[in-house]
């Protein structure tokens, strides 16, 4: 008698999920996309909505932030605790740095957190549209994994210098990555 494994239909979604996870990713794990709400903080009226993935490049995230003013910039870190339950986000802790260095720009071959990312920029709406990927981090389970950490959009811009954290100014938004 020949022994067939037998694919039911929930086990089948399961395999296809994974598959696709894996595609866009390298990690193997089949981590699914990871939805995001930002929520307003510090008396801002700054939301957004972020999906994030693992690709093989790093941590993608794709997204909008909505509520800031037209033109302007603002600094966006991924920071250490999954906690925003403060009125000013100061829950949310530090930016997220794993191998305990300095602040810096991500992508310049210099000194930065994990959890640097490039300012995002407004359009004359008020939307910021986001889609980086952070080089060095993942949603699946490790080091260097976002997962149960938040994402923080500020009043400011990062100045990529300043310490510990680009002088950035105050947490106008702040969504835990579940
Ligand atoms: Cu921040
Ligand atoms: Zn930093």
């Amino acid at each position: 008698m020949h022994v067939v494994p037998r694919i039911t239909a929930l086990s089948l979604a399961a395999l296809l999920a994974g598959g696709c996870a894996s595609l866009g990713g390298g990690s193997g794990g089949g981590s699914a996309v990871k939805t995001v709400a930002l929520e307003s903080r510090s008396g801002s009226s700054v939301t957004g909505n972020l999906k994030l993935s693992d690709t093989k490049a790093g941590l993608r995230i794709r997204g909008e932030v909505r509520g800031l003013a037209p033109g302007s910039e603002h600094g966006f870190h991924i920071h250490e605790k999954g906690d925003c339950s403060a009125p000013d986000a100061a829950s949310a802790g530090p930016h997220f740095n794993p191998a305990g260095v300095a602040h810096g720009r991500a992508g310049s071959g210099g000194a930065h957190h994990a959890g640097d990312m490039p300012n995002i920029k407004a359009d004359a709406k008020g939307v910021a549209k986001v889609d980086q990927v952070v080089a060095g981090v993942t949603l699946a389970a490790g080091a260097s994994s976002a997962t149960g950490r938040a994402l923080v959009v500020h009043r400011d811009p990062d100045d990529y210098t300043s310490q510990p954290a680009g002088n950035a100014g105050p947490r106008f938004a702040c969504g835990v990555i579940r």
